[in-house]
């Protein structure tokens, strides 16, 4: 898909990945649109985005907010939809805070499920769209530690390939992200949450901006995925086709 021109959407836009793909995709002539829960906190111009930018408010842990911006942009004209906005959970799952745990599968999950389906239809009936959606590596490779969040990331690449078969002959496509380490505040989340069980300090991460770069390339190329590259994809390939060897190298660094 063609980058320049095309209208965006980006969730949890207003730091992090989301802000980096948003500035990378202003940059290639995007029209883009940053949703965040407290647009008023931020400045577009401050970040250096382009006049062709804006902001709105949008609470991805609301029923009622998602409803409510779906019902306002009920005849939008987006040609991409980038659901990224995300909260990270972590630690032994006896442990976790039971309040977290449905608040990041709110926001994770269920609120990406809903603002997809009722930003579909106006794609359809232009027939032309795609979805992007930020999933992890968790979604396919899961660790201890990550039981709740590796579990809602799973849903997330279930959901977008269950979709991209449903969507066939609509010209509107999807794009998994099975994003890696990013060097984002929720990578650094990581070793708060998950360090006191698993050893963490061998996770690598590249930076917002290059990453952002690299998911453009995958908009371009209408790639149905991003994979990462290097000693990730080494660990994803084992844990799809040697799990056993998987489970035993995943468990090196755990202790309860
Ligand atoms: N960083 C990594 O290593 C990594 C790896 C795999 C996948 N991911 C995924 O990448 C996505 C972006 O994460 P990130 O690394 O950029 O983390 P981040 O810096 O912590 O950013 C998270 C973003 O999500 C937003 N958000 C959280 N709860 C929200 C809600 N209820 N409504 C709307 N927005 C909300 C945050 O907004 P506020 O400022 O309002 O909190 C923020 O903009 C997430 O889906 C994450 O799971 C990240």
């Amino acid at each position: 898909m063609n980058i320049k021109g095309s209208k965006v959407l980006i969730t949890g836009a207003n730091r992090g990945i989301g802000l980096s793909l948003a500035k990378e995709l202003d940059e290639r002539g995007a029209f883009v649109t940053l949703a965040m829960r407290n647009p008023d906190s931020f400045d577009l111009k401050e970040q250096g985005l382009s006049e062709r930018a804006q902001s709105v408010a949008l609470d991805m842990g609301s029923f009622e907010k998602i409803e409510s911006f779906a019902n306002e942009h009920a005849n939008s004209d987006w040609d991409i939809l980038v659901n990224n906005a995300g909260q990270l959970t972590g630690g032994l799952l006896e442990e976790q805070d039971t309040q977290s745990i449905y608040q990041m599968f709110q926001v994770n999950l269920i609120g990406l499920t809903h603002l997809t389906q009722r930003m579909l239809p106006p794609m359809i009936k232009r027939g032309k769209g795609k979805i992007v959606n930020n999933a992890s590596v968790s979604g396919v490779m899961h660790l201890p530690c990550a039981a709740t969040y590796a579990a809602a990331k799973t849903g997330v690449v279930a959901l977008t390939n269950s979709l991209s078969l449903e969507l066939k002959g609509t010209r509107v496509t999807t794009l998994t992200l099975i994003t890696p380490g990013i060097k984002t505040r929720m990578f650094d989340q990581i070793s708060e949450m998950y360090g006191e069980h698993l050893d963490v300090s061998s996770l690598s991460s590249i930076s917002p901006e290059e990453y952002a770069r690299k998911v453009c390339k995958s908009i371009e190329k209408d790639c149905l995925f991003f994979h990462p590259g290097g000693s990730v994809a080494v660990a994803l390939w084992m844990a799809r086709h040697i799990p056993w060897l998987f489970r035993r190298l995943a468990t090196i660094g755990f202790k309860r």
